[in-house]
């Protein structure tokens, strides 16, 4: 117990940290050039912000959050998702008032109770962006090209971008109706879950993955001719944006998303090597009437979440080994020593990564210890080298060594190694 962590909880250990800064970087240079700020936003809220807007029959809702009542008998949830608290802050810290279009991006845990299993976990981290306040299909497409270069720019393979129109609050009920007595007539066939669903989230019953619900749905009306002429003229211009950026997309007309915000595009991007629910490595679409149900002036709104552990499982191998320090310093003796660890302390000040050995056993052990520290080079000064006034410069890969005096050595150091 005390030393293993919690079921479906990662630590992200040092030789994997330097792939999620490429990532977290790649990401932060992207929305800059796209115009998005990042906002950091509370990990807890009170739970009704996620009922109301991810919705009570979602399985987040239903199943996965943890949420507590806290000590002073508030109801908190660690949050599920980015996007609830993103328009809480939106809405709480008026940002309206001070621009028509609001971007923003934000990265860090979600905490869902799911089974956890490869690609799923309990704490996971997404990398999210959200754009407040723009109606138009220009916006739709501005958000895909955004997630769509990002992929590009990691040299993700494998991935392909699927969208959707869910339709509004108009024409969805139209739709809601008909694929509710569709699936009514072949209830013995659904599973439990869409039995239920029936009432409650019908649409969820065309993306459920048990047998009998796939055979059942197979011929179940299609969302897109119920689209109102709003919607249907909002997603035939979205598709254009996208055709004429080239984004390469597919249409996926049984993709409902999970939870209730959205309204008109939906968009997945999901690894193409992969059945079931899992695939999805980043996901998202509009969610025109959330700033309004959560307390908000009508402002409509689109964005995506992507999962950084499935993200990384998809990233190419760079084969850059893990760097290690410009110089490790291994010296012999307490004066040698003392002077190691101010030429180490020296080169750091300069902005230089530079080691020196704590312990200061043999030289010999010292060089293990170097060479194990992936340091490019070594600086020894043994006993001989600080009598003669000199240090030699080892380099690790060519093993060609050089003397240097030690009077004015960390400055040289410093010209050497930045
Ligand atoms: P979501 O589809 O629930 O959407 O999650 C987005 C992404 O988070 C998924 O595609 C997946 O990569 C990752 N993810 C979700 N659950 C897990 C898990 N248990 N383990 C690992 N990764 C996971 C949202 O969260 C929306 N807030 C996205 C959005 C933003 N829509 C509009 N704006």
């Amino acid at each position: 117990m005390l030393t293993k962590a919690i079921k479906g909880v990662k630590d992200i250990l040092p030789q994997d940290v330097a792939r999620w800064q490429a990532v977290e970087r790649a990401a932060r240079e992207l929305f800059k050039v796209y115009g998005f700020s990042e906002v950091r936003v509370p990990i807890i809220e009170h739970t009704v912000l996620f009922t109301r807007s991810i919705g009570t029959t979602s399985d987040i809702v239903e199943k996965e959050m943890y949420a507590f009542t806290d000590r002073g008998g508030d109801e908190i949830t660690l949050r599920p998702e980015g996007t609830a608290g993103v328009v809480r802050a939106f809405v709480e810290h008026k940002m309206y008032a001070t621009n028509p279009i609001t971007k923003i991006f934000y990265m860090g845990p979600m905490f869902r109770r799911e089974r956890p299993q490869a690609g799923r976990l309990r704490q996971f981290h997404q990398i999210g962006a959200e754009v407040l306040g723009g109606a138009e299909p220009s916006v739709d497409v501005d958000v895909l090209a955004l997630l769509y270069d990002f992929f590009q720019r990691l040299g993700v393979q494998g991935v392909a971008l699927q969208i959707n129109s869910l339709g509004c609050k108009d024409c969805r009920p139209r739709y809601r109706e008909a694929l509710k007595s569709f699936l009514d007539a072949r209830r013995d066939m659904l599973c439990e879950d869409c039995q239920r669903r029936i009432e409650t989230n019908p649409l969820r019953a065309l993306d459920c993955k048990a047998a009998g619900c796939k055979v059942a749905t197979a011929d179940a009306p299609d969302m897109s001719e119920y689209l109102d002429d709003g919607c249907r003229d909002h997603f035939a211009a979205v598709r254009q944006g996208l055709d004429d950026l080239g984004i390469v997309y597919s249409i996926n007309k049984r993709m409902v998303r999970g939870l209730d915000y959205y309204s008109r595009t939906t968009f997945e991007m999901v690894a193409t090597d992969k059945a079931g629910a899992q695939n999805a490595v980043a996901a998202g679409g509009r969610y025109d009437g959330l700033v309004e149900e959560l307390g908000g002036p009508s402002t409509p709104g689109i964005g995506f979440a992507m999962g950084v552990e499935r993200l990384i499982l998809m990233l190419p191998e760079d084969g850059t080994p893990a760097p290690g320090p410009a110089l490790f310093v291994a010296a012999l003796g307490d004066e040698a020593q003392r002077l190691g660890r101010r030429v180490a302390h020296g080169l750091r000040k300069s902005g230089v990564w530079a080691e020196y050995d704590y312990a200061g056993a043999s030289l010999k052990s010292q060089m293990k210890k170097a060479d194990r520290s992936g340091a490019s080079r070594v600086l020894i000064i043994g006993e001989d080298e600080l009598a003669k006034g000199v240090g030699i410069l080892r380099d690790m890969k060519t093993k060609e060594q050089a003397e240097l005096p030690l009077e004015g050595i960390t400055g040289e150091l410093v010209k050497r190694l930045s």
